[in-house]
C-alpha cells in the first residue's frame, strides 16, 4: 500500500496566518501540522509516500522532510498546479501508485487515540474496494457526511450538506484499491469546480464496495480548519504530552518503533534537536 499526503490549497480560512505560509506547515503545539497525518501513514506501516502541494510551497516540504531516508522511508513530491480538488491526487499520483492500493490522508487532519493504529493497520490490508471512516461531530455541515445502517453499510454520502442526514463526519483519511485512479478520471467537477473525494466515495458506494469504520469515542479527530480549532488542537497536544510524557505524532519515534530506523539513527535525529524538549524526548527513548 502506498500513501499520499495532500498538502495543497490556499488555506484562506486561516488568513492572515496562511498568507505566506502553507497551512500544513503551521505548528500544532511543538511540530508542523504535516507531522500528524504523516504519523498516521507510518502507524499503518506505509513506507512509500507522495506529498502533493502547490508549486510555491512544495520546496518547503522537501526541505523539512527530504527524501524520507532519515526516517527509513521514501518520500517523493508532486505539484498540484491548481486547487482542482482532493480526488486529483490520484491522477497526479498515478505513476507513483502504479499497481498498488493507496491511502490518502489530508495534510491538515489530526488523529489521536490508542486504537488508531489497529484501525489503520486493518484498513491498510484492504484487498478491494474502499474504506472510509466515520467520526461523530456536533456540527457536520463543514464535512463529508455519511449515513449508514446497523451493519455499517453506507446508505448515503454528502459533501458539506446544509441538512445533514447524520452526525457522522468523514475524516480526511481514505483507503482505496487501484481502481481509484480510473474513478478519479471519470468523476465530474462539483459546483465549486473541484474533483470531490465524496464523488469518488459515492462511486464506490454505487458499486457496493464502500466500507465504513467508525473511529469511536476513544479516538480524537481534531479540526484545524479555523483559528479556534488550530489553537484547541495545540492545547490538546500539549496537555496530553505534558500529562503522559508520551509525544503525539513524533515521526522519529514511530519510525523507530516500527523498525524503520535503529537506536543509533533515532538518537542522532534527537541530538540534532537537543536544544528542544522534542529532541530531548527522542534521545531519552534510546536510553
Ligand atoms: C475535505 C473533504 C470532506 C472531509 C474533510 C475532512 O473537506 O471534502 O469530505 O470531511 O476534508 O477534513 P475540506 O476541508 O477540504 O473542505
Amino acid at each position: 500500500m502506498k500513501g499520499i499526503i495532500l498538502a495543497g490549497g490556499k488555506g484562506t480560512r486561516l488568513y492572515p496566518m496562511t498568507k505566506v505560509i502553507s497551512k500544513q506547515l503551521l505548528p500544532i503545539y511543538d511540530k508542523p501540522m504535516i507531522y500528524y497525518p504523516l504519523s498516521v501513514l507510518l502507524l499503518a506501516g506505509i513506507k512509500e509516500i507522495l506529498i502533493i502541494s502547490t508549486e510555491e510551497d512544495l520546496p518547503m516540504y522537501q526541505k523539512l522532510l527530504g527524501d524520507g531516508s532519515r526516517l527509513g522511508i521514501s518520500i517523493s513530491y508532486e505539484v498540484q498546479k491548481q486547487p482542482r480538488g482532493l480526488a486529483e491526487a490520484f491522477i497526479i499520483g498515478e505513476k507513483f501508485i502504479g499497481d498498488d492500493n493507496v491511502c490518502l490522508v489530508l495534510g491538515d487532519n489530526v488523529f489521536y487515540g490508542s486504537t488508531l493504529q489497529e484501525k489503520v493497520v486493518a484498513a491498510s490490508s484492504l484487498e478491494s474496494g474502499a474504506i472510509i471512516f466515520g467520526s461523530l461531530v456536533e456540527d457536520p455541515t463543514q464535512f463529508g457526511v455519511v449515513e449508514f445502517d446497523e451493519d455499517f453499510n453506507a446508505l448515503s454520502l454528502e459533501e458539506k450538506p446544509t441538512k445533514p442526514k447524520s452526525n457522522w463526519a468523514v475524516p480526511g483519511l481514505y483507503f482505496y484499491d487501484n481502481e481509484v485512479i480510473e474513478i478519479a478520471k471519470t468523476i465530474c467537477p462539483s459546483a465549486r469546480g473541484e474533483l470531490e473525494i465524496t464523488a469518488v466515495n459515492n462511486e464506490y458506494l454505487k458499486r457496493k464496495k464502500l466500507k465504513i469504520i467508525t473511529l469511536g469515542r476513544g479516538i480524537a479527530w481534531l479540526d484545524t480548519g479555523t483559528a479556534k480549532g488550530l489553537s484547541q488542537a495545540g492545547a490538546f497536544v500539549q496537555t496530553i504530552q505534558e500529562r503522559q510524557g508520551y509525544y503525539i505524532s513524533c515521526i522519529e519515534e514511530i519510525a523507530w518503533r516500527q523498525g524503520f530506523i535503529d537506536d543509533e539513527q533515532l538518537f542522532n535525529l534527537g541530538r540534532e534537536l537537543q536544544m528542544t524538549e522534542y529532541g530531548k524526548y527522542i534521545m531519552s527513548l534510546v536510553k
